[in-house]
């Protein structure tokens, strides 16, 4: 069948707003909700007995990655690393057999991808794709599918597949943690029961569209943008500073809220927006107190945050988004939806092809 955009003016809106349901989609193949514990498709292997984990990906596919290590390391305890494709195999990384490899990838086609799972393959590792077209190569290749069912994304930023991507990569991450012993009963139920809490979460964010266009037009003349986060937002800052430059061609960079001081805080004046991913939580404190740094050289601060955040954070932002009050775990997946959006608007605003931005492919099958 034919796609259309329906009511939306881009398949990138469009697929923004299909995320509530494609995301329980995912989940629904993934948790047990009777049983209030995660599944996974049967394999041969054992994964209860891996050393170690690497993920490799590209782009918007990454970022999965680098949120999955702050998740598998946390939940698992198995050292993981991450490693963009284009790198993976030329940098002649330490391999053996006792490691599981994850590839993560929308089309399951993209060449350094492919070419290093192959790598992987040849080193005798265990292999897993978190892979959204089941009839791709990397979903035929890989010793473990672990499917997406974001349906065919047409708008070359990727939006719902990752979101399912990570999706997927919390259930994997809480059965590697049952699978070692670590994950009592109890917890991988309230684990479960966060998870399936994600769609009416993403959907809750998705009410705050118009609030979020009218920053975008706040934000459209800016020349450069940096995004903060910590711990597992922290990846999903580079994620919004991808999408932004995709788009809309504006420079902007994802930084580690701690590591502003290091770097960064050198660009800041009050032409630069300062979007920063705070979800109440463990990281709150320190992340607010690197934005009030900022704030105090004039930073134009958007806070991304939960009411009580929001509201703990006193003055600094000149604007506000507001998010549902959501657990850790899955912040990740419903901070993407403004990062998202607000990469969305600023483009429209600006009146550039967001389906297909200027020289970037939506699947690249060459290195
Ligand atoms: C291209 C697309 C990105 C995507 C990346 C990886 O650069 O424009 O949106 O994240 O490829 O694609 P994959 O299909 O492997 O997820």
């Amino acid at each position: 069948a034919s796609i259309d955009k329906g009511n939306y003016r881009h398949f990138m809106l469009k697929e923004i707003h299909e995320q509530p349901i494609v995301v329980a989609q995912t989940l629904g193949s993934y948790l047990r909700a009777v049983e209030e514990q995660v599944a996974l498709p049967a394999m041969d292997a054992d994964l209860s007995r891996i050393s170690r984990v690497v993920i490799v990906a590209c782009g918007t596919a990454s970022y999965v990655g680098l949120i999955g290590k702050y998740w598998i390391e946390r939940f698992a305890r198995i050292p993981v690393e991450v490693d963009v494709a284009s790198e993976f195999r030329y940098r002649d990384p330490v391999l053996d057999p006792s490691m599981l490899g994850i590839v993560v990838s929308q089309s399951g086609e993209t060449a350094d991808t492919l070419a290093a799972l192959r790598h992987m393959k040849s080193a005798g590792l265990t292999t897993a794709g978190i892979v959204n077209v089941p009839s791709s190569s990397m979903a035929r290749e890989v010793d473990l599918l672990l499917p997406t069912h974001a349906g065919p994304e047409i708008g070359v930023a990727s939006t719902k597949a990752f979101t399912c991507q990570l999706a997927v990569m919390a259930s994997l991450a809480t059965m590697l943690a049952r699978l070692r012993g670590l994950l009592s009963a109890a917890d991988e139920a309230e684990i479960v029961r966060h998870l399936g809490e994600a769609p009416a979460a993403i959907n809750a964010a998705l009410a705050h569209d118009a609030d979020i266009e009218a920053i975008g037009r706040r934000i459209m003349g800016a020349r450069d943008v940096l995004y903060l986060g910590r711990g597992a937002d922290y990846p999903l800052a580079m994620e919004g500073a991808l999408k932004l430059k995709e788009i809309s061609y504006i420079h902007a960079e994802g930084y580690a809220a701690g590591e502003m001081k290091h770097g960064p805080i050198a660009l800041i004046d009050e032409h630069v927006p300062l979007i920063v991913i705070a979800p109440s939580g463990p990281w709150f404190e320190k992340t607010i107190s690197n934005m009030h740094e900022a704030a105090a050289r004039g930073a134009q601060v958007i806070l991304i945050s939960d009411a009580r955040g929001i509201a703990d954070a006193g003055e600094g932002p000149i604007a506000t988004i507001e998010m549902p009050e959501v657990h850790p775990l899955i912040a990740p997946i419903v901070y993407s939806v403004p990062v998202q959006l607000l990469a969305y608007h600023v483009a429209v605003a600006k009146g550039t092809d967001v389906d297909q931005p200027r020289n970037l492919a939506k699947s690249v099958t060459v290195e």
